[in-house]
């Protein structure tokens, strides 16, 4: 069997399914968005440039983010991510908070990937090169708490659609670059590994967030500060 794009099969509103054989090399199989321009050479170029980066690192390509999964990742088959990043799209979520998933890919076939044996892949639209873990050290505290101010507008809108990102440490966070509504860009959620579901407004699972927002954010404010700060992101 080779590229079968002739006749996709479309899963949902916004998937195809592909599988491509064309050597042993490069046997693959997965998932693309109808947004994305995935060609057979894209595909093999991903495959081959995966062998030499580690895992969990990723590259920019184009438009996208490949990420390289970690090896713990393959457990679950579909990697949580993407089924995470997919769920999150699906509920309608106010754009811009999380980068939009466009591909899951695995090398080999399906039982490579049930078995682990392989490596995977996730593409996201790629959102840009400032982290906010670079940036935080030189920023004053009234930029920092105006990044944060934004971040939980974000986490309030997501906790009122039952989403609820545990993942959000400076580094997992990159900011969008300058648009008018804000002055240092908005704060993209990047990691969409651990996130978890819910009802609306869920008292538990915004604790668990508030946990996350203090352990995480703890290196970069005195403690003062951060009381003030975690108020700020989770009012009472
Ligand atoms: N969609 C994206 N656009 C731009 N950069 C991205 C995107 N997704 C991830 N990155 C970059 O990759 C880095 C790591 O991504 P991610 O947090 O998803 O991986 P991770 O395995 O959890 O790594 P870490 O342990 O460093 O958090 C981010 O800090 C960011 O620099
Ligand atoms: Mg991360």
């Amino acid at each position: 069997m080779t590229w079968d794009n002739t006749n996709p099969i479309t899963v949902g509103r916004e998937f195809q399914l592909f599988y491509l054989s064309l050597t042993d090399v490069t046997e693959s199989f997965g998932l693309v968005s109808k947004d994305l321009n995935f060609s057979e050479d894209i595909c093999a170029y991903i495959l081959q440039k995966g062998f030499s980066v580690s895992q969990r690192m990723g590259w920019q390509q184009g438009t996208c983010w490949v990420k390289k999964l970690d090896k713990k990742e393959l457990r679950n088959f579909p990697a949580r991510r993407f089924t995470n990043s997919v769920s999150i799209y699906l509920r309608n979520s106010p754009s811009g908070f999380f980068p939009k998933p466009l591909a899951l890919v695995y090398r080999g076939n399906p039982l490579d990937a049930l078995t682990q044996t392989k490596e995977g892949y996730f593409l996201s639209h790629f959102v840009g090169n400032k982290r906010l873990y670079d940036l935080f050290e030189n920023l004053s505290y009234t930029k920092r708490q105006a990044i944060m101010q934004r971040l939980g507008e974000s986490l309030r809108r997501c906790a009122e659609i039952g989403v609820y990102p545990l993942d959000f440490a400076p580094r997992d966070i990159v900011l969008e670059p300058y648009n008018s509504k804000s002055k240092f860009g908005i704060p993209v959620i990047v990691d969409t590994e651990h996130v978890e579901f819910g009802e609306p407004n869920d008292a538990k699972l915004i604790k668990k967030q508030r946990q996350q927002f203090r352990a995480d954010y703890e290196p970069f404010f005195s403690e003062r500060k951060l009381d003030k700060l975690e108020s700020l992101v989770f009012p009472a």
